[in-house]
């Protein structure tokens, strides 16, 4: 199959890496972050969650967030809800686009929102039914689809059966996320032609964490498959608390270089992602582990002392 002439970034550096840090980032700068984002051509913005303040406290403040942030034309901007209330406040915010996250592996999925993988098929019918009543879009998160942290096996089999499972619940894209980043190529070409037999191909997202360093390899197995919508964090922030030893996603800086240099279309600037980085980088006061931004600050460090 020939490479996907353009590709539709996500950018969730905002939700899951804002989630994993330990630091709460306040308000207004989350929301100086998310407006630096949304002048870099991204169209695709996650911009926070409505789930419990127990669960993730450096979210609690989604109300303001959402509300504070300035909406740029053609940007949506969705956020995560686990259930009805989340819903409820999501839409009391005027969000016209959700995010509902359920996952392969029973423990975690038990962990991260207190269900089975079935009791969360159930609760997310009810709140994609409303979505869809009200005229908002909505995506389906996959997590542990390539491994759990738990040990409890994930097979490409499970992880069809909620992608189906979500489809039919009436998703308008599916993200399939190796959480924990321990996914490799060989199963990406098992799982996306397992996938695409009953899901069509351009509702697939992928979503790489990059703990092992193979994110940019499985993106490349997937465009090969055809896959034109990858998730990607400014940065490479990113992680969830409830997935021991999950590190950030793929960089938003990296999968930006590679697709570039491919000549894949992508619509966004790099170097404006950059600036958004920068800034967070400074509020979150440590290093941040996307290879190509690194590799441009060090290089306007060696101009700077030359
Ligand atoms: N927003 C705000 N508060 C919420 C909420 C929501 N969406 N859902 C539940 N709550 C509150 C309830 O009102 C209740 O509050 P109380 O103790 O003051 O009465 C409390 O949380 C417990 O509610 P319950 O329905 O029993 O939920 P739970 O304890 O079984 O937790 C989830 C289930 C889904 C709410 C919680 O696990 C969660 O928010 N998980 C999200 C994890 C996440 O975001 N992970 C990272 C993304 S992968
Ligand atoms: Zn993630």
């Amino acid at each position: 199959m020939p490479l996907p002439k353009s590709v539709t970034v996500v950018e969730v550096g905002a939700r899951d890496g804002l989630q994993n840090e330990k630091t709460v980032v306040d308000a207004a700068d989350k929301i100086a972050y998310v407006d630096l984002l949304s002048r870099t051509g991204l169209r695709w913005i996650e911009a926070t969650s409505f789930v419990s303040p127990k669960a993730i406290p450096q979210l609690a403040d989604a109300e303001e967030v959402f509300a504070g942030i300035r909406k740029a034309p053609g940007v949506r901007y969705p956020v995560l809800v686990p259930n009805l209330k989340g819903y409820e406040r999501a839409k009391a915010c005027g969000a016209d686009a959700i995010a509902v996250f359920t996952a392969a592996s029973q423990a975690f999925t038990k962990r991260n929102i207190n269900m089975s993988v079935e009791e969360s098929i159930e609760t997310f019918a009810e709140v994609v039914r409303r979505a869809k009543s009200d005229g908002m879009w909505v995506r389906g998160y996959v997590s542990t689809a390539f491994g759990s942290p738990f040990g409890d096996a994930v097979t490409p089999q499970m992880v069809r059966d909620v992608c189906v499972q979500l489809t039919e619940l009436g998703c308008d894209q599916l993200s399939v996320g190796d959480t924990i980043g321990v996914g490799v190529p060989t199963q990406v070409d098992e799982i996306v032609p397992l996938l695409v037999r009953d899901i069509p191909l351009d509702r697939l997202a992928f979503h790489f964490h990059d703990t092992r360093g193979t994110a940019l390899a499985n993106v490349y197995a997937a465009l090969q498959h055809g896959v034109a919508v990858f998730d990607a964090s400014s940065g490479g922030l990113g992680g969830c608390p409830y997935a021991p030893g999950a590190t950030g996603n793929v960089g938003t800086e990296d999968i930006l270089y590679m697709l570039q240099g491919m000549g894949i279309e992508t619509g966004v600037d790099l170097a404006l992602v950059r600036a958004a980085s920068r800034f967070i980088r400074g509020v979150i006061d440590h290093d941040l582990t996307s290879k190509a931004f690194q590799a441009l600050e060090a290089a306007e460090a060696r101009v700077a002392t030359s």
